[in-house]
């Protein structure tokens, strides 16, 4: 039974807190300079949903433990993501001049800085995690485990492999398995450690963790070919973004081999099944990740 905010408050309340603590990842008398530190506030505080890092919250709820311990995975988590979105933008690879409502960081700190502000994200991300250790006391044997994910999960076999893949199949995928490895890695590996994280840091049972994964998988797809929907429909004011974004790349998208509306029955299927996993794992409190799930299948943006 859920009591207090609607899904929606609560997404905007944790994304404030996410936001707070973003703000300070990078404190003012550490010697950067200032370029790189502008360029990489800039995508870092840009907006975007934060759903990443809310996830990581969400699950440490759905087991009881404590959100605060969890604040700088979820803001690692989120680092990673935003340098994944400002490489994917650059020209050498989807070529894109919006994100979040704002120009693209090669569009306004040059190519250079913007390659270099998503190395700095990138690498600042596990040592937000190592302070999860020194300022919050999560045990040490709990951040290996993290970090070990961070690495395959956002790495050459998972979100880069997958960003990768996408890249080589510019054109030439010829099938839906193809697309689904792609959709996997790119999408769903960084979405499954987010899961797991919370999962780590609240103490999961193995079981636990396994349904973490299987949730991250089902509703990782979906939100990817979500996203390839929105290119297609969506309005670019509310997505920040530009749409026909993969049209233009002669990106080959679940929409595209098989049509809108099968792709939206998939979403809704792939989320349905997503939840039975979790509802299966029987997580003392996990209302909010099903209602996460349900959000991301309606979101327009
Ligand atoms: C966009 O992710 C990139 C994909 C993996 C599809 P989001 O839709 O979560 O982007 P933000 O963080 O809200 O900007
Ligand atoms: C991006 O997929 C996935 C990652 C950044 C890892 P897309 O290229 O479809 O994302 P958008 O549409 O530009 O946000
Ligand atoms: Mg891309
Ligand atoms: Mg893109
Ligand atoms: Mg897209």
């Amino acid at each position: 039974m859920i009591t207090g905010p609607s899904i929606k408050e609560y997404l905007e309340q944790k994304a404030v807190l996410i936001e707070e603590e973003l703000a300070e990842s990078f404190p003012g008398i550490w010697n950067i300079p200032d370029p790189l530190r502008e360029s990489m506030m800039y995508s870092l505080l840009a907006g975007g949903k934060r759903l990443r890092p809310i996830m990581v919250l969400a699950t440490v709820e759905a087991l009881n433990g404590s959100t605060e311990n969890a604040l700088p995975v979820a803001c690692a988590v989120e680092m990673i993501h935003t340098y994944s979105l400002i490489h994917d933008d650059l020209p050498a690879m989807d070529n894109d001049d919006y994100r979040r409502g704002k120009l693209t960081n090669h569009k306004v700190y040059g190519e250079a800085m913007a390659i270099l502000a998503g190395d700095g994200l990138l690498t600042h991300a596990f040592y937000s995690i190592v302070q999860a250790y020194r300022s919050y006391d999560v045990p040490a044997e709990r951040i290996v485990e993290i970090v070990e994910d961070l690495s395959r999960l956002a790495g050459a076999t998972g979100m880069v492999g997958g960003q990768a893949a996408d890249m080589l199949g510019e054109q030439g995928i010829t099938g839906l398995e193809q697309l689904e490895y792609i959709h996997l890695h790119k999408t769903s590996d960084l979405i499954v450690f987010s899961l797991k994280a919370g999962g780590h840091i609240a103490g999961a049972t193995p079981k636990q963790l396994e349904a973490l994964e299987r949730f991250g998988t089902q509703i990782g797809l979906a939100f990817q070919i979500q996203d390839d929907i929105l290119d297609l429909i969506g309005d670019e004011e509310k997505l920040g973004k530009p749409v026909k974004s993969d049209e233009k790349q002669q990106k080959v998208t679940y929409p595209y081999f098989v049509g809108i509306d099968a792709s939206r029955e998939k979403v809704s299927q792939l989320t349905e099944q997503g939840k039975q996993a979790i509802l299966d794992a029987k997580f003392p409190n996990p209302d909010r990740l099903l209602q996460i799930a349900d959000f991301m299948m309606k979101r327009d943006h």
